[in-house]
């Protein structure tokens, strides 16, 4: 999902990218310049300046990083969703995150970063993931509210990535965009279905949208005046709408879904400004914003615990994959029957550290 507005400084732990394709050269600066003020697109193989590929990096793996996290949330209810229906809708979106993580950590890969390097600095709490995800799923209808307003702030954060200047990202945001329309479809029926329910139903729609209302705006990142990165991240073409837009243009589109369904936005101070022709709002706690994003929300450690337990129990999968791999990747290099079942035999002695 969740991208520039999260990316926050970290350790990056990256590896040193290819050497000589990327120093400091005037030349190859003003021709790098020259694309990025033509709006073309800057390819993996391109000469690009080394704060250039270590911003691209810092956001795509953050961002990899929200995609994997993210199915945690919803991932505890796919066991408890109310009928099969949803049960299955439920198991798509999750599956669609790890696909979206999986675009993006190759995406970053093309940066001369390893994924070992990405994930080691995520399970050790080097690297950073949206905040959003820091925060506890109590009842059926977080879910949807989760596909409403957490997959509408990532389409609304996403969409102007499509235009990003790096190549690999902005076509993986294509479809990642395409996908996310639907999560944020099924939440908002879901929604509908219950408020069209028991009072009981409305209730928890109305107590889940009161709960993540101001975690969502929080998402489109500190306002413009605490951004500092961002003049530069919009120079090179990576970041093309300011937080404070992007946030504003949450507001607008989602305040007449809240007509629709029924339910309140949790702010007092939320009108329409004839003026602006925007709605004004009040003001988000950017305190509680940083002190989650620095480890102290209610469920960060619950959700890194998790997520490392998920990595060593799928070990396995992985060797298997690696196994398969290796296994077709001998059958391409040899022709006969005699040769594919020797180099059969000779992969399924392979042990999983050797495939490794
Ligand atoms: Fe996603
Ligand atoms: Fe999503």
């Amino acid at each position: 999902m969740y991208t520039q507005s999260f990316n926050v400084q970290e350790a990056s732990g990256q590896k040193k990218a290819p050497t000589a394709a990327s120093l400091e050269n005037p030349e190859f600066q003003a021709r790098f310049d020259r694309k990025i003020d033509a709006d073309g697109k800057i390819e993996p193989q391109d000469w690009m300046p080394e704060a250039y590929r270590r911003a691209l990096v810092r956001q795509i793996s953050q961002h990899a990083h929200s995609e994997i996290v993210g199915m945690l949330p919803e991932g505890n209810w796919i066991s408890r969703a109310p009928s099969l229906k949803r049960k299955a809708i439920l198991i798509a979106k999750v599956q669609d995150e790890g696909g979206h993580g999986l675009y993006l950590y190759s995406a970053a890969e093309t940066l001369g970063t390893s994924r070992e390097q990405m994930l080691a600095d995520l399970h050790s709490g080097k690297a950073k993931y949206s905040s959003i995800f820091n925060y506890p799923t109590l009842n059926w209808a977080d879910v949807g509210v989760i596909g409403w307003l957490v997959d509408g702030a990532a389409i609304m954060n996403q969409i102007p990535l499509c235009r990003c200047s790096f190549g690999p990202y902005a076509r993986a945001m294509i479809r990642v965009c395409k996908e996310e329309s639907f999560h944020q479809r099924q939440g908002y029926e879901a929604l509908l279905v219950m408020m069209q329910g028991t009072d009981g139903q409305k209730a928890m729609v109305q107590d889940a949208t009161d709960r993540w209302w101001w975690k969502c705006l929080a998402m489109f990142g500190p306002p413009d005046t605490d951004s500092p990165h961002s003049a530069q991240a919009m120079r090179w073409g990576i970041k093309r709408i300011s937080n404070d837009d992007l946030r504003q243009k949450f507001i607008d589109a989602t305040v007449p879904q809240a007509r629709v369904l029924g339910v309140t936005l949790p702010d007092p101070e939320l009108k329409w400004n004839e003026e602006r022709q925007h709605h004004d709002y009040g003001q988000i706690d950017w305190d509680e914003f940083w002190s989650t994003v620095n480890g102290n929300g209610p469920c960060n450690k619950e959700r890194l615990a998790t997520r490392v337990k998920a990595h060593h129990e799928g070990q396995w999968v992985r060797d298997a994959a690696l196994a398969y791999a290796r296994k077709h990747q001998n059958v391409n290099l040899c022709g006969t029957d005699q040769e594919l079942r020797s180099n059969f035999a000779l992969s399924s002695t392979h042990s999983g550290k050797e495939a490794a």
